[in-house]
Order: C-alpha cells, then structure tokens, then sequence
C-alpha cells in the first residue's frame, strides 16, 4: 500500500483537486465528532444503542472520506489506479460476514463476538503493515531519509496487530468451548513455560523489528522473509499469552487485547498518514485501556496478575456438582418463596450469570410486577462484573422493560440490605460470595461483593451446589438466613409467578 494513496492533503497537480481534499478533511472530522458524541452515549443503558449507531454512522462516513481520498489522489504521480471492484467486493464480504452474526448472537455468547470482531480488526492492521512493507520494498523506497513514523508505525503495527489477532482467536475459542477442557486445563497449569517462551519471543520480535528498520537506510531491502518471520513471531506469542489465561479472566483479556488492536491501527494510521485511523484506534486503545482497568479493579485483580497468573479454570459449574466442604444446606420450594416474598416490604432481585443462562428476564420481571401489585418493593442490586462481561445485566433487564431507577449500582444498594425482608439470587454466586470480604485465604479475597449476606432472609434460585467463575465455595449458601431452591431460574421463577397468582 501506498503512503500516498491515503494521504489527504490534497496535491494540487494533476486531476487532484484542493477542494475535495478539504472536503475529506471536513468529512473526517464530523466522522471524529460522532465516534466520540456516540462514545458518550455507551455509558449508560438508556443512551447505549443510539450512541452505537452515533458511532456507526460516524464509521460510515469515514469511510466514505477515505474512498473519496483515494480517489482525489488517484491521479497524483506514482499513486496507482483505484480498483473500485475490489473495493467494493470487500465491503460487501465484510457486510455479509459481520451483520448476521451480530442479529443472531445470543448476549451470553457476546465476549467471544467481540473477541473474533476484535481479532479481525488485529489480522487487519498486521496485513497493513505486510502491504506496506512490500510496497516500499523493505521500507527503503521511502528511506532516502528514512521516514521513521512509517517505519516504526508499520513495525509496531505487525508485531502488535498479529498478537492481537493469533490471541483474540484463542480467547474465542475458548469462550466457545471449542478446546478440550483437559487440554486447556493443561495449557493454564503450563503458565510459568508459556510466560518464559513470550519473554524469549518478545526479544526475538524486537531484534528482527530492529534489524528492518536499521536496513531501511541501505538501498538494500532486506528480503520479504523478514517481514513474514516477525508476523509469526508476534503470532505464536498472542497465542501463547492467551493459553494459560483461565476462563474468569478472560473477558479482561479481550478487553486488553482491544485495546491492543486500537494502538495497533493507531501505528498502521501513523504509517499511512491517515488521520481516521490515528483516531480512531487511540479512541478504542484508550477506551479500552480504560475498561480493562476497570474490570480488573471490580474483580480486585491486577492486570499483571491476570496476564501472568492463572486463575480460574473456566468451570462453570452445572448439574448435580456438590459442595466440597460440605454445611447445611436448607432447600425451599416455590410456594415457600413466593409466600415470603409477597410479604416483604421490600425485596432485592441480585441477578447473575445464570440468569443470562437461563433467560430468565422476563419472568423476573413479571414476578416483580406481581409482587408490586401486592405492594413490595422491588429494586434489583448490579454488581459491575455479575454476568461475562461490562452491563451484561442491565442489557438483559432493559430487554425486559425494567425501569433503569430500579436498577441500583453496588455501592448504592449495598447499604440497603440490612434493611431488606428479601433478597432473590437469581443465578448469582461469586458476586455475592462473603468470603471476599471475610476469608483472606480466598482468592476473591478483597472483590467488592453485594451485601445479600445482610439481608433478613435470602433466597438462592441455582441449578445445584456448584460453584461460579471463580470456581470457589460460597458461604452465603449454607448461612442461617439462606434458603435454596433448586432448578433453572426461568422455570423456578415461573413457579413463582404461579404461585404468587394463586396467593
Ligand atoms: P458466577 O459466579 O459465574 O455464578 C453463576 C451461577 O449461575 C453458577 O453458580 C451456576 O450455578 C448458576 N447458573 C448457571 N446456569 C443457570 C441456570 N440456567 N439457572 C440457574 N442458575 C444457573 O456468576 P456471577 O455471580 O454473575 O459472577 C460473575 C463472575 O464472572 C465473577 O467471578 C466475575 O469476576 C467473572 N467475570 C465477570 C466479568 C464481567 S465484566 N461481567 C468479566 C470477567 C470475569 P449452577 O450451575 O448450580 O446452576
């Protein structure tokens, strides 16, 4: 690829035309304004799905600017012709692949959907960097003084490009349950080999990274084998970073590696001199930064710790599992629960993962409603990381029609359940595990939890005595005020709402 065929300042020779050039420029930064007006709406459920399209349109239009970029300086020296068919088949593949699986996608299965979209955009910015590359012949067509943002731009675009993409592959693969669980139980127990072949990798990437851009300067190219070599490099180490990362950390990780693939096309921008791209992908690397942090802080670990430790296994738990340590348990019905709950003056639904699992919003909702007509209230406690991955409660409540003030966000519930008659766990464990705040020796030791522990009484709707993500026990279920009752959610609430109609 051409440094020139996306460079925007318009040249004013041939058939390039100024105006057009600024046109492109202007037509970019309304496309910069929507991306960040549309940012602004992700941050809260109300405004999400029009900040998405804000956003959307915004990609839309910028690439739109960049085609009409191309085409003004199609005709610039040295700028070869546009091959529109190409261009156009491209972004007809690329609508037929992405739009079906984005309708059909179930929300429980979105982590790995981002993974793969994330992945592609990493594969992307890497075939850039290839391109451009062999365009310039090693980089020493544009070396008479070497030009180092194209240089080290392209460069860190491959290295980090590939591992983003070789790694966001393996997160989807392992999100999809596509790798043995014995295999990846054997991967992560491997950590420690994994963690010194990245260390021996990532000096190996950096020499050879080192030695093309050194050679730019000689009217020598250094051969395409170099190029190809560093891609592999950079692969087998994504592949290898990801291996060894248990289930519970891996939304994290796809959030980290997204925010890999946005500096990695922030790089390949730089290279090509394109303004969208430069902003674009600082947008995403940024944002992404940020939410990984975030993640990492609400499940009280370090980024460090969660890409150099192994924790978590990925068992989820299912049928018939029994607690290790054993401790009373008592079970309840759905007539028991019913019955107190429509006597509560107030009652907390502290949803999670397995009411994702279960799809059991509706009819949370529709029990709430009833229990409302009875005269409770009812308010529903979000813990920031209940469920796979940022808001994947709020998403599922709001497809449910729940009233966002109902909705109520950790630290300002948690001071309510001292007060509360009832509180409803409804496929939640980790996030209400008390050992987080009691037992130092657990490894949640330190994750803010829900208080449900505090409530009056509580009821558990689970399918057995297994445990969440973390893979560790949860007092909650075997303390004095804990009732369990056993099933499905979506079928144990619906034998709620018969029962509560028949009160
Ligand atoms: P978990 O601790 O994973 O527990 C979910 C529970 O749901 C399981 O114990 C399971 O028990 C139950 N379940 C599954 N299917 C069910 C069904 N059909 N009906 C009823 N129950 C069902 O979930 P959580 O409390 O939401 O915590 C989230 C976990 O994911 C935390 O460890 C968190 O750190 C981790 N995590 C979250 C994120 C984000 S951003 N959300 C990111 C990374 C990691 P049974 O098998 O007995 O039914």
């Amino acid at each position: 690829m051409n440094t020139a065929v996306l460079n925007l300042a318009a040249d004013s020779s041939g058939q390039v035309s100024e105006g057009l050039g600024y046109g492109v420029t202007a037509l970019y930064i309304v496309a910069f304004s929507l991306f960040i007006y549309g940012l602004m709406g992700l941050t809260g459920p109300k405004t999400a799905v029009r900040g998405n399209w804000i956003a959307a349109t915004g990609m839309g239009i910028a690439v739109i600017a960049t085609l009409l970029g191309v085409y003004n300086n199609a005709g610039d020296a040295g700028v070869p012709g546009i091959n529109w068919v190409l261009i156009v088949l491209g972004l007809a593949v690329g609508v037929a692949l992405g739009i079906p699986p984005a309708l059909k996608t179930k929300m429980t299965a979105m982590p790995q959907l981002v993974a793969l979209f994330n992945g592609v955009g990493g594969g992307t910015v890497a075939l850039i960097a290839w391109a451009e590359y062999i365009e310039s012949d090693g980089f020493t067509a544009i070396a008479e003084t070497p030009d180092v943002h194209v240089i080290v731009g392209s460069l860190f675009a491959a290295i980090v490009g590939s591992v983003s993409f070789w790694g966001s592959l393996v997160a989807f693969a392992k999100l999809q349950e596509l790798l043995n669980k014995n295999l990846e139980k054997k991967l992560v127990a491997a950590a420690k080999g994994f963690q010194f072949a990245n260390i021996v990798l990532a000096i190996a990437a950096i020499a050879i990274a080192i030695y093309i851009g050194v050679s730019a300067d000689s009217a020598d190219a250094t051969p395409w084998f170099w190029i190809v070599l560093l891609l592999v490099i950079a692969g087998v180490m994504g592949l290898f970073v990801v291996f060894p990362i248990g289930g519970a950390d891996m939304p994290v990780v796809i959030s980290l590696l997204n925010a890999l693939t946005g500096l990695s096309a922030a790089a390949a921008g730089l290279a090509l001199n394109n303004q969208a791209m430069i902003v674009a992908g600082m947008i995403v690397g940024a944002s992404g930064s940020i939410l990984t942090n975030l993640m990492a802080k609400a499940m009280n670990r370090s980024i460090p710790a969660i890409v150099f430790g192994s924790f978590g296994g990925g068992d989820e738990g299912g049928p018939g599992g029994m607690s290790a340590a054993g401790g009373t348990v008592k079970a309840t019905s759905a007539a028991d629960a019913a019955i107190q709950m429509a006597y509560a003056n107030q009652v907390i639904v502290v949803p999670g993962y397995g009411l994702a699992v279960a799809q059991a919003q509706h009819a949370v909702k529709e029990m709430a409603a009833l229990l409302e007509a009875k005269g409770v209230e009812v308010k529903y406690a979000i813990h920031p990381v209940a469920g796979r991955m940022p808001g994947h409660m709020n998403v599922l409540l709001a497809e449910a029609d729940v009233e966002y003030d109902a909705m109520k966000e950790m630290d300002d519930i948690n001071g309510e359940f001292n007060r509360t008659d009832v509180a409803i766990v409804i496929g939640a464990n980790d996030v209400t595990n008390p050992a987080a705040r009691n037992d130092p020796s657990s490894p949640i030791h330190g994750m803010p939890i829900l208080n449900v522990d505090e409530a009056r009484s509580t009821i558990v709707l689970k399918r057995s005595m297994s445990s969440g993500y973390a893979g560790i026990e949860n007092p909650l279920f075997f303390a004095e005020g804990t009732s369990m009752l056993f099933g499905d959610a979506k079928k144990s609430v619906d034998s709620v709402i018969e029962e509560l109609k028949a009160l």
